[in-house]
């Protein structure tokens, strides 16, 4: 690599990013470190148009050009409704990341046909139609990071989200696919698999009677849950142009909930 400038090798100046579910949560800690990375950023999201905003207007008080898309990615139309909107406001896609999803609590013997559906077109086919939209034009210019966002469910699985945990793990296994194909076109392909972040997808945990406090402390060895913002220094990571050796790679941004062992308190006997 000829420039070795550490500013250099994380820089992404120039550069447009499209994250997906990017209003709340890990997406739009996602899309504010993108911009402070220096890229322009086209936000997705579902329905909460304020919260939307609100991620937009800080880019461009750094200075960064922002756009939001408020598009359901299971649209099967996804790349004209989605892809081509962002291509044209904002310029051809350098950074992809898949970060909206759906989960649907229920055994598999209580999943309804319609959640069923609606989790694969979420969590997997929508990622398969947003690769075939950017991922060629990324080879094209000989530049491409594309960062999924999984889940510690693909390792600890949990009996209540037996698809969701199925996608995500499919996802996995479709990235390192495409790894592989794209690895000497300067795309790669990576999965940043966190564990519980506080987040809204989990906030009825923290209503009045939730188990926040006790469920947070015993999903990681940490003790506690994690922050948006520690996902997004893991996908910044991968996004780096310095990263142009690391694809098809799975990290998890868990407190170490991967790592098998008991979870009693750190110093205490374990019981042996
Ligand atoms: N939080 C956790 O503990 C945790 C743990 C493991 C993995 N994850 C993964 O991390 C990712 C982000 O989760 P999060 O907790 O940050 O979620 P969140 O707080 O619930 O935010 C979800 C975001 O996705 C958008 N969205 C939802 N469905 C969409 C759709 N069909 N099309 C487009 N946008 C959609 C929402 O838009 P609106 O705001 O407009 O509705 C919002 O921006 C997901 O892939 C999730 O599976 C989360």
């Amino acid at each position: 690599m000829a420039d070795t400038d550490f500013h250099a090798l994380y820089s992404l100046a120039g550069r447009t990013a499209l994250v997906t579910g990017a209003s709340r949560g890990i997406g739009a800690a996602i899309a504010r470190i993108l911009g402070q990375m220096g890229a322009d950023v086209a936000i997705n999201h579902l329905a909460d148009a304020a919260a939307a905003a609100q991620v937009a207007d800080d880019l461009r008080a750094r200075g960064r050009r922002a756009a939001v898309f408020d598009v359901d990615v299971a649209r099967r139309d996804v790349a004209a409704a989605l892809v081509a909107p962002a291509v044209a406001e904002l310029g051809p896609i350098d950074v992809l990341v898949v970060s909206a999803a759906r989960s649907v609590y229920a055994t598999l013997e209580e999943a309804r046909d319609e959640d069923i559906d609606a989790q694969i077109e979420t969590n997997f086919k929508a990622t398969v139609r947003l690769l075939n939209a950017v991922v060629p034009a990324m080879a094209q210019r000989g530049f491409g990071r594309v960062v999924t966002i999984g889940s510690i469910v693909q390792e600890a699985p949990l009996p209540v989200l037996p698809i969701y945990g199925a996608m995500k793990a499919a996802h996995l296994a479709l990235i390192r696919a495409e790894a592989v194909r794209w690895a000497a076109r300067g795309v790669t392909f990576n999965n940043v698999s966190p564990g519980l972040i506080r987040t809204e997808r989990n906030a009825w945990r923290r209503a009045p009677g939730g188990d926040w406090d006790a469920f947070a402390r015993s999903c990681s060895f940490a003790g506690r849950a994690g922050e948006p913002e520690e996902v997004a220094c893991a996908v910044a990571m991968f996004c780096a142009p310095g990263a142009s050796f690391v694809t098809g790679e799975n990290l998890f941004v868990a407190g170490g909930a991967q790592i098998p062992g008991r979870r009693s308190a750190p110093g205490g006997s374990g019981g042996d």
